[in-house]
């Protein structure tokens, strides 16, 4: 059995309580939004709400490994975020290799395993490199999963399994008549993956921005204003006890 090493410093009290409180979601996704403007009602450039992002992402993962949730994707740079200027996806490209040169040793010895879903082969040398080497450092951990969603983007991800379903009815490897929404899952970059229970957005707005489309099908929803570099270990942790206060029931009654 693993030893879980607490290298956070949040009450201790609310992690019990949660702890103790049976329907924590197994998979939370987060839309991390609201850097750009954190920075900008500072006068400071955007990056420094990238920054500032980095920080705000590890208390998230310490919180995560601390209320025993199974699985965290953080939406980190989307297909769409190449429309913004090339100095700041340099920038955002390159925090993944930042956050994991200082927390990888922290993330080992709580058990946290690496891995990323999008178009991996697309990034540059230098995020890919830093990713890869973590990934397989992580590789045969198995408390929290820490799932980067990378150069990811929902329809890219439904058209590119569109393709890989017709390619493989067409080598026989598939029957038309055996795929059904479950066969149809294990063509998305989530393959093996249950769908996320919670879907948290910060940063104002309400909406999917192209994350997870198939997925979200049945996730409950958490907006908050509180913009990314700003949300704490007590905002995720409001977010989860709402969610133990919903009732979800999948189209029943
Ligand atoms: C959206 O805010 C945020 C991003 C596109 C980048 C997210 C990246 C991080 C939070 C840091 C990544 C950290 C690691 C560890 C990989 P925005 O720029 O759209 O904000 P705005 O809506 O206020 O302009």
């Amino acid at each position: 059995m693993s030893m879980k090493i607490p290298f956070f410093n949040y009450k201790q009290t609310k992690e019990l309580e949660v702890q103790r409180v049976e329907n924590t979601p197994d998979h939370i996704a987060i839309i991390m939004d609201g850097n750009g403007r954190w920075a900008q009602k500072r006068g400071l450039p955007r990056i420094a709400g990238h920054k500032e992002g980095v920080s705000a992402v590890n208390k998230v993962v310490k919180a995560a490994v601390n209320s025993n949730v199974k699985i965290l994707t953080l939406y980190t740079f989307s297909t769409e975020n190449w429309k913004r200027p090339k100095s700041e996806i340099d920038f955002i490209l390159r925090l993944p290799k930042e956050f994991l040169h200082i927390y990888l040793p922290d993330l080992i010895s709580n058990n946290v395993r690496i891995e990323t879903i999008g178009d991996f082969d697309s990034l540059p040398s230098y995020t890919r490199e830093a990713v890869q080497y973590a990934i397989d450092k992580t590789k045969d951990n198995d408390g929290l999963l820490l799932n980067f969603a990378l150069n990811y983007g929902s329809r890219l991800e439904i058209v590119h399994a569109v393709k890989q379903i017709i390619s493989d009815i067409d080598n026989s490897k598939l029957s038309i008549d055996a795929l059904d929404d479950s066969q149809f899952s294990n063509y998305l970059f989530t393959n093996g993956l249950s769908d996320p229970d919670l879907l948290i957005r910060t940063g104002g707005e309400q909406r999917l921005s192209n994350f997870l489309l198939w997925q979200l099908a049945y996730t409950e929803f958490w907006f908050t204003d509180v913009l990314w570099p700003d949300f704490t270990e007590e905002n995720f942790l409001s977010a989860l006890e709402e969610y133990q206060q919903r009732k979800r029931r999948y189209g029943g009654i």
